[in-house]
């Protein structure tokens, strides 16, 4: 069955979640969205967020490590070193995704990753209503991000942000007369001192202890329900779309 919803096409979503969409026949088309740049931060980006939640677990409580592992010689400090590459790894990303979000095509600017017009709300709440599988035939369709997944993203960016500038004022210390200390000293001011900064940096890796589940959950959904190469999108750069199928942003 297919359902002509406000515009979109679907056949999945039509029939309810259980179903997968049926084998992909007929006038597919591949669509390009993301440029090189985007891809390879996107992957830098994940491998260094993960050596830093886990050397920095590491570094704040070393005692969750089994007996033993912890007393190695210099185990800290390679915790360290490693965070502190990773983090260098990860700053290196921002910068180039704030670059490409003025050089980017229209799925990687701004404009596509904050939910501003009255519309994107509304297409936000139906989205949400789709992930919890009511009237999931009237979501709306995207071939970039939908207004849920700008709004997560654009939430990730910015505690991304909050973490290394935290992350700096830390690694600040070790030189109190330097350059970073110097740059980051309005941090504590700001936070109530330092151990505030440390526990800002500490909690919100929970942040991303909650949304990479979430996020890696949300993409292999959406490849199983959709068909249409949802996760090597990120690698290829493209995904193939039925040609009869309208877009909100297409
Ligand atoms: C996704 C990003 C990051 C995550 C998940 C993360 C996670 C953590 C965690 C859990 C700790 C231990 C906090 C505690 O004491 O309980 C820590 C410590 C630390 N992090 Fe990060 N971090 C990130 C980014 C950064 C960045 C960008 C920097 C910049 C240099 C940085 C520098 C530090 C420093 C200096 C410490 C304290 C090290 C020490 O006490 O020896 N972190 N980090």
């Amino acid at each position: 069955m297919t359902e002509q919803v406000g515009g979109t096409v679907d056949t999945a979503r039509a029939r309810g979640l259980a179903h997968p969409a049926d084998a992909p026949v007929g006038h597919y088309r591949w669509v390009y969205l993301w440029h090189w740049p985007i891809r390879a931060m996107h992957w830098v980006a994940a491998i260094s967020i993960v050596l830093l939640i886990f050397t920095g677990f590491a570094i704040g409580r070393p005692y969750y490590l089994p007996a033993g592992q912890v007393t190695g010689e210099f185990f800290i400090g390679w915790m360290r070193l490693i965070h502190f590459i990773a983090a260098g790894a990860l700053v290196a990303t921002v910068i180039v995704r704030v670059y490409w979000l003025f050089a980017g095509n229209r799925y990687e600017r701004f404009a596509a990753l904050l939910p501003v017009r009255p519309s994107d709300w509304v297409n936000m709440f139906k989205q949400i209503k789709y992930y919890l599988m009511i009237r999931p035939e009237r979501a709306p369709r995207y071939l970039g991000h939908n207004p849920l997944q700008q709004l997560s993203y654009t939430l990730i960016y910015l505690v991304a942000i909050v973490m290394i500038v935290t992350g700096f004022a830390m690694y600040g210390q070790a030189n109190p007369g330097g350059l970073i200390r110097g740059a980051t000293l309005w941090v504590p001011q700001l936070l109530g001192g330092m151990q505030n900064v440390r526990l800002v940096h500490h909690v919100l890796t929970w942040a991303f202890l909650i949304f990479i589940p979430i996020h890696v959950y949300l993409s292999i959904r959406a490849d199983v329900i959709e068909r249409g190469g949802t996760m090597s999108s990120i690698i290829t750069g493209g995904r193939f779309v039925r040609s009869d199928e309208e877009f909100i942003d297409g």
